[in-house]
């Protein structure tokens, strides 16, 4: 017998017709076992892939063997010696690399056994996703998830590989630090060493990265943990993973051409497409304008059309409010979608269903008009509209008998806009206009020219459209400085969207104290906030700041549309449920009383005991 020092030779998915007669050692989980004619069959697989090992009760020393088959499940770790023969003629599986081949048993082990799997471990299961979850570790010896994992991990190491050759060193930052406003709201942990204080968890490293920009780091990455305490959806998660970048001294032009060739390779390399450089790229306000979104999908038509000045003289109410000028100077709009030929596909339920979901994002309703045979306009506002504003509808339009239109006024650009964005999009969906996960060739766009501030009507104040470190474009600078014309100032900032899902976002920042100053002023805060939250940084912009600027791409998102796949829960090894729960370890949960006294929390509502 040969001496096999290792626990195996070969791993599940490695055997071919070339290794006939070769004595090997396999080491793996028991996929499937079957008795068939006195003999058994036992796949057995591992992370890269499933070989068939066969009992033979007849052959020498085979009654052990078989004894020790026979008591085989599911999910029993085994080991097992034998010896690789061609399966029999007509026997052979095609779908499976090592389907040529088999391994006669010689000696079979038992390392350890398993309780019954709550489900069957295999890629077409119909376990509901709670169960999966609570049994991650489970779910995660699936191939699919394996081979996500696999593909997440190429991904980061191919762009590791990138940013060093370009010279990007990663330098990883703390996790406890001090709130990084993006937009969300932050997770907190309490300090038990000085009791009432408490850490933020970074939404982001993007204060830290711009002060190792101030210490000269030049050129930064990191695979960093961002924590986000938000409405969860099928692309977000709570705690999820950024490709984060900082860089001095280049502009947007240099900076660009570094970021493309990055994600080129990804696409190359993985997925063996070449992508077009340059990409795309596209203002926002053409985005919205064409698309009503900021991370439009652009593989598919149904652009939105501009009806204000159809409109302009109308008698009817709900377009005349839609355009009066509001006392800050703002018009709303009137905007409409043509969907050709389809007016059977939509029925009454559907329009209303349409409207419910436009209702829902702001919009006062969704107008449907649909061209008959006769080319008479059917609607419930076609009593309201003039004779001439209905023939300028459809001449304008080009309507044809079947033609449907859905139109959305609103004195609020933006309501039209994410209103009628969000329907182009479920149209396209129920259409079958968009190519289905991992299908059709990859439609990137770089989205620019962001605007730096959006007025907040109800909280009558400026929010930063990306953050409040994002510089005003060059050219914008006076009125920055002067507060001029602030809406109409456009930030050095851009998004890289791909299939209408936001991959990345960044921008050139601000390196001038005065000028962040500012900016926190405009946005709200008081000297003594600024100073309170931000005043370490406002400090070290003082002590000599290189223009800098950088981007950060959603890990999970990258790799979700790298491996073809819809939620990024399916990318990531432990995801949490739309609650922000590991239905796994049961987190969030509650904790000791004793623990809540020395870190001096108290709880108001809610379980206080774990
Ligand atoms: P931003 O907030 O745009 O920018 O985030 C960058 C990218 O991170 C991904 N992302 C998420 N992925 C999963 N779950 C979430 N909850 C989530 N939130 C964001 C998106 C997004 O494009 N500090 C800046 C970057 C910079 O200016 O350099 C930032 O975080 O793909
Ligand atoms: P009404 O004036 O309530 O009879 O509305 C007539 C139609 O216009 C209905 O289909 C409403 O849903 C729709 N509607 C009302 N206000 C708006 C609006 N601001 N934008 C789009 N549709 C609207």
């Amino acid at each position: 017998m040969a001496v096999l020092k290792k626990m195996r030779s070969h791993h599940c998915g490695q055997l071919r017709a070339s290794d006939l007669d070769l004595e090997v050692q396999l080491c793996g989980w028991v996929s499937k076992r079957r008795n068939l004619g006195g003999l058994v069959f036992i796949d057995v697989r591992d992370r890269y892939g499933l070989t068939q090992v066969v009992v033979d009760p007849q052959l020498k020393g085979g009654a052990q063997v078989y004894e020790v088959a026979s008591q085989l499940r599911s999910e029993f770790v085994i080991s097992c010696r034998g010896k690789v023969r061609r399966r029999p003629e007509g026997m052979t599986n095609r779908d499976l690399p090592t389907g040529e081949i088999e391994v006669v048993g010689m000696d079979l082990v038992i390392l350890s056994e398993a309780k019954t799997p709550p489900f069957l471990i295999e890629d077409d299961l119909d376990a509901t996703e709670t169960l999966r979850l609570k049994y991650r570790y489970l779910d995660l010896r699936r191939p699919i998830l394996q081979r996500n994992l696999l593909i997440r991990h190429r991904m980061l190491s191919l762009i590791r590989n990138h940013l060093d050759e370009n010279g990007f060193i990663e330098v990883e930052t703390p996790l406890l630090y001090k709130s990084t406003p993006e937009g969300a709201r932050d997770f907190i942990v309490p300090s038990r060493l000085t009791p009432g204080t408490f850490y933020a968890l970074p939404q982001s490293p993007q204060t830290l990265k711009q002060l190792l920009m101030i210490s000269g780091l030049d050129r930064y990455y990191q695979i960093a943990r961002c924590f986000r305490d938000e409405d969860l959806r099928a692309d977000r998660q709570p705690e999820f993973s950024q490709i984060d970048i900082e860089t001095s001294f280049l502009d947007e032009e240099a900076f660009f051409p570094i970021l493309e060739s990055m994600v080129a390779k990804l696409w190359k390399e993985i997925l063996k497409q070449d992508l077009k450089l340059p990409l795309p790229r596209m203002p926002y306000s053409e985005a919205m304008r064409r698309f009503g979104s900021d991370k439009p999908d652009i593989r598919f038509g149904l652009e939105l059309v501009d009806l204000s000045s159809l409109f302009q003289a109308t008698s009817f109410q709900v377009f005349q409010n839609a355009l009066v000028l509001t006392p800050k100077g703002r018009r709303g709009s009137i905007r409409g979608i043509v969907v050709p030929g389809v007016q059977d596909r939509f029925s009454r339920k559907d329009l209303d269903d349409l409207q419910s979901q436009a209702v829902n994002l702001g919009a006062k309703g969704l107008i449907w008009v649909k061209v008959q045979a006769t080319g008479e306009l059917q609607s419930p506002i076609a009593k309201f509209l003039s004779i001439p504003e209905k023939e300028t509808l459809k001449t304008q339009l080009g309507l044809k008998p079947g033609d449907l239109v859905l139109i959305v006024a609103d004195p609020c650009e933006k309501v039209v806009f994410e209103s009628l964005g969000a329907i182009r999009l479920s149209l396209g969906a129920t259409l079958g206009l968009i190519p289905k996960a991992g299908e059709g060739s990859p439609a990137f766009l770089w989205v620019v020219n962001f605007p730096l501030l959006e007025f907040n009507e109800k909280e009558g104040r400026y929010y930063a459209c990306h953050h409040p470190f994002t510089s005003p474009r060059p050219e914008d600078y006076q009125d920055f400085i002067e507060g001029k014309n602030l809406e109409g100032i456009q930030a050095s900032a851009y998004d890289l969207v791909l299939n209408g899902v936001e991959i990345g976002g960044g921008s050139m920042r601000i390196y001038q104290p005065e000028i962040q100053s500012a900016m926190f002023k405009l946005l709200g805060l008081s000297e003594e906030e600024a100073q309170e939250k931000f005043g370490f940084f406002l400090e070290a912009l003082q002590y000599g700041t290189p223009p800098h600027g950088g981007v950060a791409f959603g890990v999970d998102r990258l790799a979700a549309l790298l491996c073809g796949v819809g939620p990024i829960r399916d990318v990531m090894a432990f995801p949490k449920t739309q609650k922000g729960h590991c239905l796994m370890s049961e987190s969030p949960s509650g904790i000791p009383q004793e623990q809540l006294v020395e870190l001096g929390v108290q709880v108001l509502s809610g379980r206080e005991t774990g």
